[in-house]
């Protein structure tokens, strides 16, 4: 075991630190009470439509938001920008193909161009596709293709208390009641996702998917996954599950990734990239699919919308972020967040997940109805109150159901603060925990959101709301 495993049981109060030092910094300041408020109203209270100029600890997302290191600066040089047959996608697939063991590379402009591709290369009309807990982007794709999304995670997952080490399991009697219902020749796959980002950053265990894969192969059915964060899963498998202490995250990525038949990304999270994404199949006929439809919506396929030197910062990213002292000290961050919360009995979604902190708006506003979105409030309210920037993941973020046209009401009515990797420090985590502590102290006071504009598709970004009293 490395050292900075072993040092904190070894002492007792010894901590951990990042395995970086900073370089360059990026000047951040909060702007007056005044002008916050001024900037809530204009942005119609939602915090995607806020200026980031007008925030000052922004976690809206650990998408696209992490600080490249000199490694991959130094690769941005590197760019080959041929139009085809860049130097710096071979990088790319080979780096793939080390780290996530798949055959057949297609990159993409982000994750949802894989989606996109996957999607409409195994989905026909009138399909079900079983997931662990919906994404939105996902679902999305999935409804696109002609298919229906059936939720197959474990019902601890729903619920935020419960205290399950791997909430994002799937439960395999679900698949396979489905199976009975709908026929396993109507399943193209089952979309597995770890971590799950909707149910708070929760991961799946190697057990669960070593026995879904067991039980899809009996059927036919294939099994895909969404590896947008899995170093984070593997991570929770290394510290949780029995047998994997002494594997690195490597190497438990690695297996994982043998039990599934290829994998979407979003390489703006893991993979430590501002842009970018690939799609990975080891299916010789999928990958041709894909390819045929990647040259129209995304690019060629040696680049997929990614300037050469985008590829290269990537190849290099997934390198350095599957490092285990990495992605140990980027899940503490989180979990330090979670502390000083829990300490102050903030209601939060436990155990605290890989990548945010998503605090139960149930639970923090109890006297606010769900249609009066109250998640989507508690994200007004922290930016009024410091500047920092939160995203809702409730009922907004859910959508509405296309057959009733009703809102579709989550069990998890979710406030996401998501932390950047490489990019804020704990004194951050600090400020971010007292401005939520004066919001909390508040919340008797605080009324609901009425919405006054909702776009067709994805409304969470665009949607307009006004206060309510
Ligand atoms: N899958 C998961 C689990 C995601 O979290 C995301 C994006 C995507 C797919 C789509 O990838 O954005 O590169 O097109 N999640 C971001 C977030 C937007 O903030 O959680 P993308």
């Amino acid at each position: 075991m490395s050292d900075f495993k072993t040092m904190g049981q070894q002492f007792g109060r010894r901590s951990w630190a990042e395995p970086w030092k900073i370089k360059m910094v990026e000047p951040i300041h909060m702007i007056t009470r005044e002008a916050r408020e001024k900037a809530a109203a204009e942005a119609g209270y939602n915090t995607f439509l806020l200026r980031s100029e007008d925030v000052y600890i922004d976690l809206l997302t650990d998408s696209g938001t992490s600080a490249m290191s000199d490694r991959q600066w130094a690769g941005m040089m590197m760019g080959d920008e041929a139009y085809a047959g860049s130097r710096n996608f071979y990088n790319l697939e080979n780096a793939i193909q080390t780290y996530y063991g798949y055959k057949h590379i297609i990159p993409t402009h982000q994750g949802r161009g894989a989606e996109h591709l996957i999607s409409q290369a195994i989905i026909k009309k009138g399909d079900y596709i079983p997931g662990n807990m919906y994404f939105t982007t996902t679902r999305l794709h999935q409804e696109l293709a002609g298919g229906t999304f059936v939720d197959v995670i474990i019902d601890e997952a729903h619920d935020p208390t419960d205290p399950h080490l791997f909430k994002g399991n799937v439960d395999i009697d679900k698949v396979k009641d489905l199976v009975k219902k709908v026929g396993a020749e109507n399943i193209p796959y089952v979309s597995l996702a770890g971590t799950v980002n909707m149910a708070g950053g929760q991961p799946v265990s190697m057990q669960n998917a070593r026995e879904l894969k067991a039980y899809c192969d009996s059927q036919g059915i294939a099994v895909y996954l969404d590896a947008t964060r899995m170093y984070e899963n593997a991570f929770f498998i290394q510290e949780r599950e029995e047998g994997y202490a002494d594997k690195s995250i490597a190497e438990i990525l690695l297996e994982f990734c043998s039990y599934t038949d290829g994998a979407w990304m979003s390489a703006k999270k893991d993979n430590l990239v501002n842009i970018g994404g690939w799609l990975a199949v080891n299916d010789a006929k999928v990958a041709e699919q894909a390819r045929t439809m990647v040259v129209v919506y995304e690019g060629l396929h040696t680049y997929g919308g990614m300037a050469g030197r985008d590829m290269e910062a990537l190849a290099i990213g997934i390198a350095e972020g599957v490092q285990d002292d990495h992605v140990a000290s980027r899940v503490r961050q989180v979990r330090y967040l979670g502390k000083l919360l829990l300490d102050w009995n903030i209601p939060i979604v436990q155990p605290v997940g890989g990548h945010a902190i998503f605090v139960d708006a149930k639970r923090f506003y109890p006297h606010i109805p769900q249609d009066q979105f109250p998640s989507q409030t508690l994200a007004a309210q922290l930016y009024l109150d410091s500047g920092v920037r939160t995203m809702e993941r409730g009922v907004v973020s859910a959508g509405r159901n296309p057959e009733t046209g009703e809102h579709r009401y989550p069990a998890l009515e979710l406030t996401r603060f998501t932390i950047p990797r490489r990019v804020y420090t704990q004194a951050h985590m600090d400020v971010v925990a007292e401005s939520l502590k004066a919001v909390y102290d508040q919340r008797e006071s605080t009324k609901g959101l009425k919405m006054v504009y909702e776009p067709e598709y994805l409304r969470f970004f665009q949607a307009r709301f006004a206060l309510l009293d």
